[in-house]
C-alpha cells in the first residue's frame, strides 16, 4: 500500500472545489469529500471529482445499525470511491456488516477506516457523558482500533502521535490515515496535537490528510508537492 497525502477538500461548493482542483494540471491528488461538499452536492459530486481522474476517500462517517449501513455502504461502493469510514463505536456487528456491503460482485471494494474516539472527545466528556468510566481514552482508542482490525477493517483514522502504538498493536499492515498535519514553519490554526509531513513518515503514519496547508496556501499546487516531497519520497 502506498504512502499518500490526501488533500481535504472541505469547501461549500462545487464551484469553490472544482476552482481549487482546475489549478492540479500535473499529478491528480487523492482527496476527501466530507459530509459539508456531500450533502451540499450530492453524488454527483463524487462521480465528477472521480472523472476527473483522482482518487477519492469520502468521508462520512457511518454510524447506524448494521443492516442500514451494510446498505448504504453498497450504495457507496458502486460510487467507485477509494476510502470510506464508519465509527468504530458502532461495533463489530455494524463493522462486518459494512465490509460486506462495500464488497462488489468482483470480490474488490474500497478500503473501510474506522473513526476511534473523535479528538473533540475528551476523557472528562467520556467518563462524564459517554459514560465510559474505567479506561483511559489511549486504551479506548487502541481497543476500538483493534475491534475494526478483528472486523476486517483495513484501518483508522488516528493523530500521527498515535500511528506508532496503533501498528505496534494491529500490526504493521493496519492503515493509518492521519489528519493534523503543518509544515514547520506554518500556522497550526486550531489543530491542537500537530506533526509535519516528514515527522509523520518517520513515525509510520500510512497516509496524511491535509486541508488548510494546502488549501489555504498562497501556492496550492506547490505546498501540495511540498508534503508529497515531505512524505512519500
Ligand atoms: O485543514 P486541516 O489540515 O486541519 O484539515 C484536516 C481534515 O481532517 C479536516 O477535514 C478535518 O475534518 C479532518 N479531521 C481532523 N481531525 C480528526 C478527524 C478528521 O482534522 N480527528
Amino acid at each position: 500500500m502506498g504512502k499518500d497525502v490526501i488533500i481535504a477538500c472541505d469547501f461549500a461548493s462545487k464551484e469553490a472545489c472544482f476552482a481549487f482542483l482546475d489549478k492540479f494540471t500535473g499529478r491528480k491528488p487523492f482527496v476527501k469529500i466530507g459530509m459539508e461538499l456531500f450533502y451540499a452536492e450530492g453524488p454527483a459530486i463524487v462521480r465528477e471529482i472521480k472523472k476527473r481522474g483522482h482518487k477519492i476517500f469520502l468521508d462520512l462517517k457511518l454510524h447506524d445499525i448494521p443492516n442500514t449501513v451494510k446498505k448504504s455502504m453498497a450504495v457507496l461502493s458502486r460510487l467507485d470511491v477509494d476510502m470510506t469510514n464508519l465509527h468504530a463505536a458502532g461495533a463489530s456487528s455494524m463493522m462486518k456488516g459494512a465490509i460486506e456491503g462495500l464488497t462488489r460482485e468482483d470480490g474488490t471494494r474500497p478500503l473501510l477506516i474506522a473513526v476511534t474516539q473523535l479528538t473533540s472527545t475528551d476523557e472528562e466528556t467520556m467518563k462524564n457523558e459517554l459514560l465510559i468510566k474505567d479506561t483511559p481514552i489511549d486504551e479506548v482508542v487502541m481497543s476500538y482500533a483493534e475491534n475494526a482490525m478483528k472486523s476486517g477493517l483495513d484501518g483508522v483514522v488516528c493523530s500521527p502521535l498515535e500511528a506508532g502504538k496503533v501498528h505496534d498493536r494491529c500490526g504493521k499492515g493496519f492503515l493509518t490515515v492521519t489528519p493534523g498535519v503543518r509544515f514547520a514553519d506554518g500556522d497550526v490554526g486550531d489543530q491542537k496535537r500537530v506533526m509535519t509531513p516528514a515527522e509523520a513518515k518517520r513515525i509510520g503514519s500510512d497516509y496524511i490528510v491535509v486541508g488548510r496547508p494546502i488549501t489555504a496556501a498562497p501556492d496550492p499546487v506547490a505546498a501540495y508537492e511540498r508534503c508529497v516531497a515531505e512524505f512519500c519520497d
